[in-house]
């Protein structure tokens, strides 16, 4: 069965399309390379031995999206990935964002919606949330304002899926990450971030090995046991996972609606300064860190209540904290050598 991936050679993209090469479906990735390197395709059939597809092109060229589909006229499923993901670059440049995150996806669904029946996985993210008021967060919370136009391009991005399902075959799974870290436990594929890292983990490995003088640890002054910021850390293969089991239930028919919701996290929150610290112990590292002013737009506390994963979905997490910041410094020195 062949599934589309689009973004698949980027950081969550990666690691999904092997868990769907080792669950046996045929993968055809679309990335048009603006941040992941065409090295990737190795890393993934070192792992897999199995060579995806790839399809060097540009959703936002709807006239490229047409002509995909016209050759690929067998697709079952497709995994949406392909999107901008930098929240402050999406402040400094939001149409960049709607372009790349909503033209991209409109265009996607136009193709879509033609055919008699699509699986369609989409990346979303608990952004959605906002601060959320009640701890760990249920998929029932209720969608904020969004504090910036990435967060925007996600919940328009769900709400176009909504729309569209209504009138046409296309049924869908939004999933809403919580924070992907970590890298294959082969370290053959991980996370590349351009430039300089804003999330916590990448930036992380990169002082540990050297990149980077000093970890900031943006505000010691939050309303949480230790003063610093909570989130839900779940490691990228879980996650992986996650999308090869939404599109299973999809591709059964086991869906109960048109369009279905989950929240992918552990449910376990951590504590900046708790991430530092495991990733200090289990590494035998030490970090060099300081205490510095919040980052603005960032918000207390987020933790997924994963119950209707586990239940509905059916999937759960396997790997812990320790295990995914081993494989993100695993990967970290595995860069370093190349
Ligand atoms: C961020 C985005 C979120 C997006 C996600 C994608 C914001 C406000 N949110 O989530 O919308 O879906 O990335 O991966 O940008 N931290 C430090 N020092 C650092 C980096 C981070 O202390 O150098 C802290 C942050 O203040 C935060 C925690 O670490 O409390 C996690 O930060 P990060 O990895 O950037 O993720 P989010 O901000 O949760």
């Amino acid at each position: 069965m062949k599934i589309l991936v689009t973004g698949g050679l980027g950081f969550i993209g990666s690691h999904t399309v092997v868990e769907l090469q080792n669950k046996g479906f045929e993968v055809v990735i679309v990335d048009n390379l603006s941040n992941a390197s065409i090295d990737v395709l190795d890393g993934i059939s070192n792992i897999t031995g199995k060579k995806p597809i790839l399809e060097i092109l540009d959703l936002r060229e709807k006239a490229d999206v047409q002509s995909f589909f016209k050759k690929h006229t067998d697709i079952a499923g497709v995994v949406h990935f392909a999107a901008s993901k930098a929240v402050g670059e999406s402040v400094e440049n939001p149409l960049l964002y709607y372009e790349n995150n909503i033209n991209a996806l409109v265009y996607l669904l136009q193709e879509l919606q033609q055919l008699e029946e699509v699986c369609f996985i989409f990346s979303s993210s608990c952004t959605v949330y906002g601060q959320a008021e009640i701890m760990p967060i249920r998929e029932n919370a209720p969608i904020q304002k969004a504090l910036s136009p990435y967060g925007n391009t996600k919940q328009i991005g769900e709400e176009i899926i909504q729309d569209v399902s209504k009138v046409s075959s296309i049924k869908a799974v939004l999933l809403r990450y919580f924070n992907p870290i970590g890298a294959h436990e082969s370290a053959e594929i991980g996370e590349l971030p351009l430039g300089v890292p804003q999330n916590l983990v990448p930036f992380i490995t990169q002082t540990a090995i050297g990149l980077r003088k000093e970890l900031s640890v943006f505000g010691n002054d939050y309303p949480t046991p230790d003063g610093t910021a909570i989130r839900d850390y779940i490691h990228v293969v879980d996650l992986a996972k996650a999308h090869v089991v939404a599109l299973q239930r999809l591709l059964d028919k086991k869906n109960i609606e048109k369009v279905e919701v989950f929240n992918i996290g552990t449910g376990k929150g951590s504590s900046v300064l708790e991430v530092i610290k495991t990733f200090e112990n289990v590494n035998n590292i030490q970090l060099p860190y300081k205490i510095v002013g919040r980052r603005e737009g960032d918000i207390t506390e987020a933790y997924a209540n994963t119950d209707r994963a586990f239940n509905v979905l059916g999937w759960k997490p396997e790997f812990t904290l320790e295990e995914a910041l081993l494989s993100a410094w695993k990967w970290e020195q595995k860069i370093k050598n190349q």
